[in-house]
């Protein structure tokens, strides 16, 4: 799959993830986190979010949630989680190098087929200010603002039928 506009495109390859992806995964959303996250956060609280996310917990949340990663070259490029039980979009991390070139997009379009595939009619989260433009764009409704692990965050929702 080629996503991204014109000459920024990027060859990416989604599938599901495995218990292997863990540790890059975990890499990726913490590193992502330090560089595109810092001007909406406080560097103690980017410390906070990094410190909360450990490889443990990526761990037990690959067992118990549906993830898919995006990759290109076989070098991991970013990835999305939901929540079957809750409906809840979790997470959706990009590589600081990769951003701006659909890669998200992509990875949203396969999680929401995914919970479409179940049964699933609504999408919620609680968007990183960060996010709030890309998910803005990407037919996602605002709600309330929230707070998330201490950082301020706003409640969206989307539609999947
Ligand atoms: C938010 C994030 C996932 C977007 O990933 P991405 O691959 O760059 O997104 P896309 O390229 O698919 O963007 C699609 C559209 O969303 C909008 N968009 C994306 N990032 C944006 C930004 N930083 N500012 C404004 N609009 C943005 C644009 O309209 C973009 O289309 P365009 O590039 O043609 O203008 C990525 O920046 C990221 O990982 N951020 C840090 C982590 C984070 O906060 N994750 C969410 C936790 S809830």
């Amino acid at each position: 799959m080629v996503v991204g506009p014109g000459s920024a495109s990027v060859n990416v390859q989604i599938r599901e993830a495995t218990l292997a992806d863990a540790e890059p995964i975990w890499q990726l959303h913490n590193r992502s986190i330090l560089a595109l996250c810092a001007d909406d956060y406080s560097p103690a609280q980017l410390a906070d979010w990094v410190a909360h996310s450990t490889l443990a917990r990526q761990q037990t949340r690959l067992q118990q949630h549906r993830v898919f990663v995006a990759e290109q070259e076989g070098q991991l490029i970013g990835f999305v989680r939901w929540n079957p039980a809750t409906n809840e979009l979790c997470s959706l991390f990009v590589d600081p190098d990769f951003v701006r070139q659909g890669v998200a997009t992509a990875l949203m379009d396969t999680a929401c087929q995914d919970a479409r595939a179940c049964g699933v009619t609504e999408f919620w989260l609680d968007a990183s200010l960060t996010a709030v433009p890309f998910y803005q764009a990407t037919g996602w409704q605002p709600g309330k603002p929230m707070t998330h692990h201490g950082l301020a965050c706003l409640r969206m929702t989307k539609q999947l039928g």
